[in-house]
């Protein structure tokens, strides 16, 4: 079953179009991943789907529903919650406190339980329950994201580049995580500058450049497919080594 399904969106800042006519589906169960360079506009997809952003063409069904022109909170009411880049956890709050700010939407009695679960997935957070935000290191404050975004009890998860800038014991942590819940049933769109680790966690992925998906496929026929190599892949290795690479065009292979 498609659990989201977006046709020609057209987003962007003013009068400047960012996103031109991006087309993305997703399917119960799986975990989607966009990949793109800094500034193609992966973040501007996220915030168009949450609603924090207004598309001003195109449409993006949730669950068989029309949420184009919802405000956010009904989005997230809907089931649909977003990690955002950054982290974006509220420092001066405590990691309770930041827990309970991700039940905002909900009027239920299992909140409690549902922190808890929480608490069992990153056990870092449970010792640090009264402890403020700001001070728990980049990773920690990572896992806190994504469990505030677990409390709202989504069907579907959006993250905005959760390794970017982490540790890598934090990276293969996050990576983990996120293989876990797809493994209970969640369903998963990632956003990632970190190409080759979301391609290898993903079922299906595209590729987004200056707004527009020019690839899409599973994420082992991406990883194999030589233009994401040179462009994703291939320069981050060289990057490594201190070796600069002209950036590899890969419009119209779509
Ligand atoms: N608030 C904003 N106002 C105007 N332009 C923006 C704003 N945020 C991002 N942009 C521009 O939109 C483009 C896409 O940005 P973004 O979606 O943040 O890319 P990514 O997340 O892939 O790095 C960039 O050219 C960026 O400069
Ligand atoms: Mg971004």
């Amino acid at each position: 079953m498609t659990v989201l399904t977006i046709q020609g969106l057209r987003s962007g800042y003013g009068r400047i179009e960012v996103l031109h006519d991006v087309a993305v589906s997703i399917e119960r169960g799986q975990i989607v991943t966009l990949i793109g360079a800094n500034g193609a506009g992966k973040t501007t997809f996220l915030k168009t789907i949450s609603g924090l952003i207004r598309a001003t063409a195109g449409t993006i069904e949730f669950e068989g529903k029309s949420i184009e022109c919802l405000p956010p909170h009904k989005i997230v009411g809907l089931g649909l919650s977003l990690v955002p880049e950054g982290r974006a956890v509220l420092k001066r709050m405590t990691v309770m406190d930041n827990l309970r700010m991700g039940a905002f939407t909900r009027s239920d009695p299992d909140i409690a339980r549902d922190i808890d679960a929480v608490f069992d997935r990153f056990p870092v957070l449970a010792e640090r329950w009264n402890q403020l935000a700001g001070t728990l290191s980049g990773g920690e404050q990572q896992m806190l994201a994504i469990g505030r975004a677990l409390v709202a009890r989504p069907s579907l998860l959006l993250l905005d580049e959760p390794s970017l800038g982490l540790a890598p014991k934090f990276v293969t942590r996050i990576f983990q995580t996120l293989r876990d819940l797809k493994s209970e049933g969640k369903t998963i769109l990632l956003v990632e500058q970190n190409a080759r680790q979301a391609l290898q966690v993903a079922d299906s992925a595209y590729v987004l450049e200056r707004g527009k998906i020019v690839l899409s496929g599973s994420g082992e026929s991406l990883l194999n497919t030589p233009e994401v190599q040179e462009t994703y892949l291939g320069q981050r290795a060289a990057r490594s080594h201190g070796i600069r690479i002209p950036t590899f065009q890969v419009d119209g292979i779509a």
